[in-house]
């Protein structure tokens, strides 16, 4: 996987009655969990994110259906698909991201570490390159 992210397998409680997955922040989750948002009725065709964030560090769960996530840095790029609510994929800092390809009705939920900061967003990428490539400096990428 790319620096920053990862993939998180969730224990799921399955019996006869159906499935529970439960998350707790800082055991489950990598952080405490000050917002949770989801992002459903996407067009199949539709593409969104385009962005990346300087701070902010997020768990994004496919609940249902299908989609998939590019995850960039100015060195590196990988396509996740996300169709499993027993997976959540772990996308820090400096990270840019892509959302595509939505089947089935999917809904993406994030958890997020921090309250919405519209200031914390990187939304065009030529400024992202540029400060990725300060910040990721030295860390052997
Ligand atoms: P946006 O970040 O553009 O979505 P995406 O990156 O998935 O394409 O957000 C869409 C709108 O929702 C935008 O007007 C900002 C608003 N929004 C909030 O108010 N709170 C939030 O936590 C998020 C993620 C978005």
């Amino acid at each position: 996987m790319i620096i920053n992210t990862r993939v998180i397998e969730f224990s799921c409680h399955s019996d006869e009655y159906g499935s529970l997955v439960a998350l707790e922040s800082n055991r489950d989750i990598p952080f405490s969990t000050k917002r949770v948002y989801y992002i459903y009725e996407v067009d199949e065709l539709m593409r969104r994110g385009f962005h990346s964030h300087n701070d902010l560090e997020q768990v994004m769960i496919c609940v249902h259906g299908s989609v998939k996530i590019l995850l960039k840095t100015p060195f590196e790029e990988e396509v996740i698909t996300l169709n499993d609510p027993t997976q959540g994929l772990y996308v820090g800092p400096m990270v840019w991201r892509e959302m595509f390809d939505w089947q089935q009705d999917a809904v993406l939920l994030v958890l997020a570490s921090e309250y919405y900061d519209e200031n914390d967003y990187i939304r065009n990428y030529e400024e992202y390159e540029i400060m990725a490539r300060k910040h990721f400096r030295g860390s052997g990428v």
